[in-house]
């Protein structure tokens, strides 16, 4: 009899799902909009994979639901922090992402809102477009210049490696803070206190763990330069943004580019950063390619395929087993 493998979503990008349909029974999460825990608990019954999104929850209630034939969760995302690792360790379960797959085009989307943010590109185009465009002014739009400018990256991985690649074609000086990336060739490494003191643009690439959750609050931003741009594309817990909203109202720094949120999807409910000036915000599309997006789909399929198969897992989460064990 075949494996039965869960997907989260049914409009999941490439051909990878017809090579697992060759292999699984493929049971899918068919509605529109997000699927409810309760509705994925009755199809995760005893699936032996499960092929979700990086929002989408892996708690010990799903994993229970699954059963003791789960084998394997494959996230068709780099970001990690809505499963709880704990409780799969405990149930050996094998949890994978995408490392590898999508630090370009998120890098790529980085640098439009290095871009964006610092040269108030969103609020030049909106009043163009709502047919405020009277007259050549000196002063219309004045941003600050991306060229030239110290660029500082916290969490120095695959993205904010290549981001600081961009970052040299404008001519940036580099500083990074990652305890684990000592200086390269590209950057210097330094403590958060000089980074945030000396940095121009501060660009966000930590996962959302327990340490970093309001990396950046009222007490970094206050360190940070009156000029200073921050854009994140990594998690929205990493900035408190009750603070980063008291700081832009107040001048504390001057703009900010953010594609993640504390509070993701936002339906009609927006952030207060949605509309502030200054801000430039995106709903969370850094790895959105047609090509990255079915890479992502397509490394999650090999992961579940490789662990069905019997073998291990090619990109487990970092510091977990990569292989299915016994539960604990
Ligand atoms: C990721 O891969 O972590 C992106 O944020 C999409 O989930």
């Amino acid at each position: 009899m075949k494996q039965r493998v869960l997907t989260t979503r049914a409009d999941l990008l490439g051909g990878s799902l017809a090579r697992l349909a060759s292999q699984a029974e493929v049971v899918g999460w068919t509605g529109t909009g997000k699927p409810d825990p309760a509705d994925l608990a009755v199809l995760a019954r005893d699936v032996s994979a499960i092929l979700a999104l990086g929002n989408d929850r892996v708690d010990a209630a799903l994993l229970d639901a699954a059963g003791p034939t789960l084998r394997v969760v494959a996230l068709a995302s780099m970001g990690y922090d809505a499963v709880d690792r704990d409780a799969a360790a405990e149930r050996g379960v094998v949890v994978t992402h995408t490392p590898g797959v999508l630090a370009e085009t998120t890098a790529d989307l980085t640098f439009a809102l290095i871009l964006m943010a610092r040269r108030r590109l969103g609020a030049a185009r909106d009043s163009l477009a709502a047919g405020q465009w009277d007259l050549f002014r000196m002063d219309d739009y004045l941003g600050l210049d991306v060229h030239g400018a110290t660029l500082g990256v916290i969490g120095y991985g695959q993205i904010g490696r290549a981001v600081a690649r961009r970052a040299q074609g404008f001519g940036m000086r580099l500083l990074h803070h990652d305890p684990s990336a000592p200086d390269d060739t590209l950057s210097k490494s330094v403590d958060l206190p000089t980074l945030l003191a000396e940095a121009d643009i501060i660009s966000l690439h930590v996962p959302l763990t327990p340490q970093t959750r309001h990396l950046i609050g009222a007490a970094e931003l206050a360190a940070m330069k009156p000029t200073a741009t921050l854009v994140s594309t990594s998690r929205g817990g990493v900035v408190d943004e009750n603070a980063l909203t008291r700081a832009l109202r107040d001048g504390v720094i001057h703009s900010a580019g953010l594609d993640v949120f504390e509070r993701e999807p936002m339906g009609r409910d927006l952030s207060p950063l949605v509309g502030e000036p200054h801000v430039v915000t995106l709903p969370h599309i850094g790895s959105a390619t047609e090509a990255t997006r079915a890479a992502m789909v397509d490394l999650a399929v090999d992961n579940i395929r490789d662990v069905l198969a019997g073998g291990p897992a090619r990109t487990p989460l970092p510091g977990s087993s990569a292989t299915p064990g016994a539960r604990r």
